[in-house]
């Protein structure tokens, strides 16, 4: 019997089954074969409970401050290049393994943080996320945050122009919203980091085509800014998270920032950078009607879908960005 060396078997291999050239992870603890060999060092327990996964701009940094207050929950620890975001899934680190996912997740010394998670904004729209953490964590929690696509599309583009993007500083919001296939690259690339994160009724079908909706969890981007101690509350009760944690000592209005932010005495806040909760200028009338128009169907279908999965009430800026439309 005998074998090509082990280069050009892999070669031949990856020749027979092109599509397993793209690894998957799996979690070694859901299979018994790969629990046998793996090392009495490793732990299973360094893997999130669940995922805050964006989209970006609707105030995913809030709830991640706001979660790592709670005694028993625990997020995942900084990165150099993304700071608070893994950013594991989607792009290049997935392709850095297991090792470097977990690395990011503190080893419970005792019982005390029992819920880790982790929130990279940049999942929500992702097209292989769904695929790849389901692959890793079937069991785990999905929460997003909506708010109108119009608002987060502009608050996306204020975000890249106080970046120092050129093409944002060149460029209104409108002639970005409204740029066509034949405009330039960046301008097309900044068009569309703008509004494909807004077609939140087709993201979230992707997500459910991999997730049974009961680990998914919407929360209302407009609530969370405007009564985070209830949106809290809900998301405790959704966790299953017991004792419930009370906010309401935690969290005090900042007339100044505008802001809930988090009490660290009785006279002082700590609030978000001023990164988060920008200043800028109203959003032109023409491109809020101009949006309401673009998001149309993805609004009918997000309304459908809040249906569908058992919601009671339609937040409000759905309803308004569905008025007067034509
Ligand atoms: P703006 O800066 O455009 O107002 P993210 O963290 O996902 O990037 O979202 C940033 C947005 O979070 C901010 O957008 C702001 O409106 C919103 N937000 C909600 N609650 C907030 C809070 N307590 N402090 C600061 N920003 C908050």
């Amino acid at each position: 019997l005998s074998s090509a060396p082990p280069l050009q078997l892999g070669e031949k291999y990856f020749q027979l089954y092109p599509e397993e050239a793209d690894p998957i992870w799996g979690n070694p603890c859901d299979d018994p074969r790969h629990q046998k060999i793996w090392s009495r060092n490793k732990t299973c327990d360094q893997l999130p409970r669940f995922l805050v996964i964006g989209p970006q701009k609707t105030g995913t940094t809030a709830l991640y401050t706001f979660l790592s207050i709670h005694p028993a929950i625990s997020s995942n620890l900084p990165t150099p290049d993304t700071f608070e975001e893994i950013q594991f899934f989607n792009g290049k680190n997935y392709y850095r393994g297991l090792d470097w996912y977990m690395g990011f997740f503190p080893v419970a010394k005792n019982d005390s943080a029992r819920y880790l998670f982790e929130k990279s904004a940049t999942y929500f729209d992702g097209e292989l996320v769904p695929r790849r953490s389901q692959a890793l964590l079937p069991r785990a929690k999905l929460i997003t945050i909506l708010l109108s696509p119009a608002r987060r599309a502009y608050s996306w583009y204020q975000h890249t122009r106080v970046h120092g993007d050129p093409v944002a500083n060149n460029y209104t919001f409108h002639s970005v919203i409204t740029a066509s296939d034949t405009a330039p690259k960046p301008l097309r690339d900044l068009r569309n980091r703008c509004l494909n994160p807004g077609k939140y009724a087709q993201h979230l079908e992707r997500w459910l085509s991999y997730y049974p909706p009961q680990q998914l969890h919407i929360i209302d981007g407009e609530q969370l800014r405007h009564n985070p101690v209830e949106t809290l509350h809900e998301l405790q009760r959704f966790l299953k998270i017991t004792p419930a944690f009370n906010y309401s000592t935690h969290l005090r209005y900042d007339p100044k920032k505008g802001f809930f932010c988090q009490v660290t005495n009785e006279d002082h806040t700590k609030c978000l950078g001023k990164s988060k909760g920008r200043q800028y200028p109203p959003m032109e009338d023409r491109s809020y009607k101009l949006l309401q128009r673009y998001y149309l169907s993805h609004n009918t279908a997000l309304v459908k879908l809040f249906k569908r999965l058992g919601s009671r009430t339609i937040p409000q800026w759905l309803k308004d960005d569905l008025t007067d439309t034509v």
